[in-house]
């Protein structure tokens, strides 16, 4: 089964960079690689100095590469889900039998959706991703998430709901509720969109990497970007930090920057204790050609085994206490007074910033109700009691 391993960070990093060097590592141990890039600026090209295509190419034995165009994918890989969807909106009153497109971000959840068709194909033993900067990852990252929260809540699928549903969708969502035809189409894209998220967030297939740089607005983003990828229950199992200076440039102007470089490399390594950190020198030219990703392989990651998965992030979990449940929820790096907690109907929900995440809770938590909540040491620990709803204190 194959290993997917998804580098994300801040734009300009070396994000590309980074995952090329673990594409030719891996090529070069005799791993069957595949690298992907689903970033719409595509740059892998560039790297190998290859005019790559739009399909998957061969650019040294054991490695492929994927530049992803979504639309191409679409019309490509996915015409019948695309089909089902357009089914469904044509069904619906008030909508004009629509494009799939007019839903936004589906097109990027087409480069997720063929990655885990290419992962089930077995063909390749590790799937290394280069994803675009930080903001659009993670909206990629969550968009099956939330569009299978929304497909569970207005289809709730193999349950009684879908009668009962009917009537009221009607009147409340301004939709005739799909026939069985559509119910089965309906059901086929949300399987596909739960299988993604379980390969997403199974520790056993999926690495996610970040990647940074030793200056404050990056390590700042690098702080959210974990923040979030914990919310969401990615597993964590990697820091780069990438620029390095050497230590022996001998210039005053330089020598500030080291310093500061210092201050923040003892942050990072603060934040990800615990999980690995690969360092990366500051090169003297771009990382461009076979011979300068030779290069990073050879100081960076030359003898390590960076593919193992040597530690992993928490998942959140429930436990049992003397007087409920307790859901606790890894989110190092939070502000405290940034979470937001409430609970509606089966789910408990957490918005911190711009995102949300619903938790659905489990049948034996349904007839509790959140008592306290409190944030300790980079967890969020939700505390469910048979007891009248109390003050929740965050
Ligand atoms: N350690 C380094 N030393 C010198 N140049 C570097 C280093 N790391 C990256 N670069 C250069 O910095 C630029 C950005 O790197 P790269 O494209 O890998 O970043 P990215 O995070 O993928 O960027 P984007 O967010 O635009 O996709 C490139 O020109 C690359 O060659
Ligand atoms: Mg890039």
């Amino acid at each position: 089964m194959s290993r997917i391993y998804i580098f994300t960070g801040k734009g300009g990093v070396g994000k590309s960079s980074i995952a090329a060097a673990h594409a030719y590592k891996s090529a070069r141990e005799g791993k069957k690689t595949l690298l992907v890039s689903t970033d719409m600026a595509h740059n892998l090209g560039d790297i190998f100095e290859r005019k790559l295509s739009r399909d998957i190419e061969m650019v040294m034995p054991n490695l492929d590469i994927y530049e992803i165009d979504p639309a191409y994918v679409c019309e490509t890989d996915f015409a019948d889900i695309i089909k089902y969807a357009k089914n469904l909106l044509a069904g619906a009153d008030e909508l004009a039998p629509a494009d799939i497109g007019i839903i936004p971000g589906t097109e990027e959840l087409f480069s997720l959706l063929k990655i885990a068709e290419l992962h089930k194909s077995g063909t390749y033993d590790r799937i290394i991703v280069d994803c675009a900067p930080t903001g659009e990852t993670l909206s990629l990252l969550k968009f099956p998430e939330m569009l299978s929260w929304y497909m569970e809540k207005l289809f709730p699928i193999g349950k009684v709901g879908v009668r009962v549903l009917a009537p009221v969708s009607k009147s409340l969502f301004k939709i005739e509720m799909p026939n069985k035809q559509a119910m089965n189409d309906i059901e086929k894209i949300y399987m596909k969109l739960a299988e993604l998220q379980e390969l997403l967030k199974n520790r056993e297939t999926t690495s996610v990497r970040i990647v940074s740089v030793p200056e404050k607005m990056v390590v700042e983003e690098t702080k959210r970007n974990y923040m979030y990828m914990n919310l969401y229950n990615f597993n964590v199992d990697g820091l780069y930090i990438n620029r390095i200076l050497p230590e022996d440039i001998g210039n005053d102007f330089f020598d500030k920057w080291i310093g500061l470089q210092k201050e923040y490399i003892g942050v990072l390594k603060s934040t990800f204790d615990g999980l690995p950190i690969y360092e990366i020198p500051w090169y003297d030219e771009e990382l461009k050609g076979i011979k300068n990703v030779e290069r990073l392989v050879s100081d960076a990651l030359g003898d390590k085994d960076v593919f193992a998965c040597h530690a992993t992030t928490e998942r959140e979990s429930f436990e049992k206490t003397d007087d409920g449940y307790v859901l606790k929820v890894n989110i190092p790096c939070a502000d405290k007074g940034d979470i937001d907690l409430f609970q509606a109907g089966a789910d408990i929900v957490i918005k911190i910033g711009n995102f949300k995440r619903n938790i659905p809770l489990p049948n034996t938590l349904m007839n509790l109700s959140v008592a306290k909540a409190g944030y300790e040491d980079g967890k969020l620990n939700i505390l469910f009691t048979k007891e009248e709803k109390g003050d929740e204190n965050e």
